[in-house]
């Protein structure tokens, strides 16, 4: 039985009306869900996040990354990374880290991101490519670590099986699962999943570092001796899975953290590359006023390498939690189901910028390495990423 009096003190009493609903069973395993939950942190993060949400209007102390531009890079320079980065790979100095536990709510399609096809070839397909290919030049398949979560671990892994990783060496393809945290109404309410469970949601991809350490996967890629994890998201369709040219800059300038870019359009909804208290960090479009976005020159990609031994020595620091509204299904009051603008709590992977203390980016061209598919149509939609494709010459 539910606790009416504590979940009063913690505004979650109507808990109590769907456990009017429920039988034994299920009263059981929701009396247990909210005993495992920490109310008064739930409540916190609700007030901190979206009652009292905050925006950055303050540009006084925020300036531009130090940063290169890929394009005034001379031929010599960038065969002379090519080389480095070669080198390195060949060396097994790099790992590949795919973060793919996301729900692509805005896509709105069924399975795991990386299974949606654009004319018969998927988003794992596209990066698994690029692995085969550098695995023919190096002569060796480097370890690609892939994060999921609990909603599509199951599902992206079947996936593997039946394309059969593509053609890649399956001994070096590993998957490991990130965390849930609940999501809540925007009256700050626990909300159930259309089986009647506290609805839960991935926590965000910044609970990678700390999923792969549980893994084991951090401390295997130490015993190989990797000294830089390349990382990127599934949702870029123009990503270059270790470029050469990124691997050789990343060992050569041998930072903490190295970093893509692109140049920002005006108002356009990325989050911005900038430095605060003399570290990068990535400022969220939707946490900053758009007039202080437009005055910096590098959005975010997704794309950096990061030294091995810096995330070791960093990877138990808290992180903070952001909020997103996403649309999510779930019961209504009559246990009908509803999609609805939920609060998603998500930590952000580069809110372990601020514990790292050397830093350098790279500015690509966009139309070479930058198209998320994120919608279903329109800006960054199945039809942008379908056209880049193919001016590509990538499928
Ligand atoms: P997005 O922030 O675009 O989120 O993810 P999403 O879940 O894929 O899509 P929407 O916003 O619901 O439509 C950027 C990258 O971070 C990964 C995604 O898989 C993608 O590669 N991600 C996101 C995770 O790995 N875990 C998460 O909890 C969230």
């Amino acid at each position: 039985m539910l606790d009416k009096k504590g979940l009063e003190k913690f505004n979650q009493d109507h808990l109590i009306e769907f456990e009017k609903l429920m039988s034994t069973n299920e009263k059981e395993q929701l009396a247990n869900k909210v005993d495992s939950l920490n109310l008064s942190d739930i409540q916190d993060l609700y007030e901190d996040l979206y009652v009292n949400k905050k925006v950055i209007d303050d540009v006084s102390s925020i300036n531009e990354v130090k940063y290169d531009v890929k394009n005034d890079f001379s031929e010599e320079e960038i065969k002379k990374y090519e080389e480095v980065g070669l080198d390195a790979i060949q060396k097994g100095k790099f790992a590949v880290l795919l973060m793919a536990g996301g729900q692509g709510t805005r896509l709105g399609y069924k399975g795991p991101k990386g299974s949606f096809e654009i004319e018969g070839v998927s988003l794992f397909e596209i990066q698994a490519q690029q692995l085969i290919s550098l695995k023919e030049q190096t002569g060796v398949a480097v370890d690609w670590y892939i994060m999921t979560s609990k909603v599509n671990d199951k599902e992206t892994q079947l996936f593997f099986e039946a394309k059969d990783y593509f053609g890649y060496d399956k001994s070096h393809v590993h998957f490991f699962k990130q965390e849930n945290i609940v999501a809540l109404s925007e009256e700050g309410k626990l909300v159930l999943d259309v089986d009647g469970n506290i609805l839960e949601t991935p926590n965000g991809n910044g609970g990678v570092f700390k999923s792969l350490k549980n893994s084991g996967y951090l401390d295997e890629m130490t015993d190989n001796g990797v000294e830089y994890i390349f990382l990127n998201n599934i949702d870029n369709v123009l990503v270059k899975v270790l470029d050469p040219l990124f691997a050789g800059y990343t060992f050569q300038k041998s930072m903490d953290i190295t970093t893509k870019s692109i140049q920002p359009k005006e108002g356009e909804s990325v989050g911005r590359l900038v430095t605060a208290n003399q570290k990068d960090t990535v400022l969220e479009y939707s946490e900053l006023d758009p007039e202080v976005a437009n005055e910096f020159n590098n959005a975010n990609i997704g794309i950096h390498t990061f030294k091995l031994l810096f995330i070791n020595n960093v990877v138990d620091h808290a992180l903070p939690y952001h909020l997103a509204i996403k649309k999510l299904k779930q019961l209504d009051d009559d246990f009908g189901v509803i999609e609805q603008p939920t609060l998603k709590f998500e930590l952000f992977y580069f809110d372990i910028f601020q514990y790292a203390n050397s830093f350098i980016t790279l500015q690509v061209p966009r139309e070479e390495e930058f198209s998320p598919l994120k919608n279903k149509e329109g800006k960054d939609s199945v039809e942008t990423a379908t056209a880049d494709l193919k001016r590509m010459n990538l499928i």
